[in-house]
C-alpha cells in the first residue's frame, strides 16, 4: 500500500504542501479532489517523484520511497498518468508507448493488454499522437503507464477537457484496474460526482491541507461540496 505521512513541500519560499497525509490500497480507489491550485497536482508530482518532499515520508509497499527519483519509483510499480496528458505529439501511437518502457529492464515490449483496455489504441498503432482526438489521447497517457505493469496507479485529472462517452469509457477501465487488477489507484478529480461514484476514499485539500478525508459513505457530501465550490 501506498502511505504518505506528513509530507511537506516548498517552491522557494512558498509551502506548497502542508503536513498531507493520505494513503491508497491495492483494490481500492482514492480520490484526491479541491479547487484549483491547492496543492493536488504537486501531491501527485511528489508521490512519484518529480517533486522532492521537505519533510514527511512516502511509503510503498514497505519501503520508504522517499529520495527515490521518479525512474527509481516507476521501477518500484508507480504509474503516472500527467495533468493535460502529456503524450509527445510528433510520435506515433506505438512510440508513445515505448517511451515507458525507458524504466522497465532491458528487452521489455509493450504489454498487449493495454490494447485489450483501450481496443482503439490498436487500430491507431501507427497514428501520430497530436493527430488522435482528446479522449483518445487521454486513452493513450493511460495506456502508457500501464505498459510497466505498475502496481500503484496515479492520475491527474483524466476525465479534464474529455466528453462525457468518453469519461464513462475511462471510468470502467479504472474500476477494472482496482476491482479486477488489484491496483492501488490515486485519481485526482474536479468533479465531485465522478470521485464520487468511482472512489471508496476521498482526501479533500483546501490550501495545500488535507481538509477532510474518509470513506465515501462516511463523507458529509454537504461539507465536501462547500470545500469545492468557488
Ligand atoms: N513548479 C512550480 N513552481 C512554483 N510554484 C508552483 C509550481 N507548481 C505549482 N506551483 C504552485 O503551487 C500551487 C499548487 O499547484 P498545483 O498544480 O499542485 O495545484 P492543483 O490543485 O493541481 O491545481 P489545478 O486544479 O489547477 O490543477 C499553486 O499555487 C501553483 O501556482
Ligand atoms: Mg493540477
Amino acid at each position: 500500500m501506498l502511505d504518505v505521512q506528513s509530507i511537506d513541500l516548498f517552491y522557494g519560499a512558498s509551502h506548497c504542501l502542508r503536513g498531507v497525509s493520505m494513503g491508497a490500497q491495492p483494490g481500492r480507489i482514492t480520490s484526491v479532489l479541491g479547487r484549483n491550485g491547492v496543492g493536488k497536482s504537486s501531491l501527485l508530482r511528489s508521490i512519484i517523484g518529480l517533486e522532492r518532499v521537505r519533510s514527511g515520508k512516502i511509503m510503498w509497499e514497505g519501503k520508504d520511497v522517499t529520495s527515490l527519483g521518479p525512474a527509481d519509483r516507476a521501477r518500484a510499480g508507480i504509474g503516472y498518468v500527467p495533468q493535460g496528458r502529456e503524450i509527445f505529439p510528433f510520435l506515433t501511437v506505438q512510440e508513445n508507448l515505448e517511451t515507458a518502457l525507458a524504466a522497465a529492464p532491458r528487452g521489455e515490449k509493450v504489454s498487449q493488454e493495454v490494447f485489450d483496455l483501450f481496443p482503439i489504441l490498436r487500430q491507431f498503432l501507427r497514428r501520430r499522437g497530436g493527430d488522435l482526438s482528446g479522449g483518445q489521447q487521454q486513452q493513450l497517457a493511460i495506456a502508457r503507464a500501464l505498459t510497466t505493469r505498475p502496481r500503484l496507479l496515479v492520475l491527474d485529472e483524466p476525465t479534464e477537457g474529455i466528453q462525457p462517452n468518453v469519461i464513462k469509457d475511462i471510468a470502467k477501465v479504472i474500476r477494472h484496474l482496482a476491482r479486477d487488477r488489484g491496483m492501488a489507484v490515486v485519481l485526482v478529480e474536479q468533479y465531485y460526482e465522478f470521485a464520487r461514484d468511482l472512489a471508496d476514499e476521498i482526501v479533500v485539500m483546501v490550501r495545500g491541507e488535507v481538509a477532510l478525508s474518509g470513506e465515501v459513505g462516511s463523507l458529509d457530501e454537504t461539507a465536501v461540496r462547500a470545500l469545492l465550490t468557488v
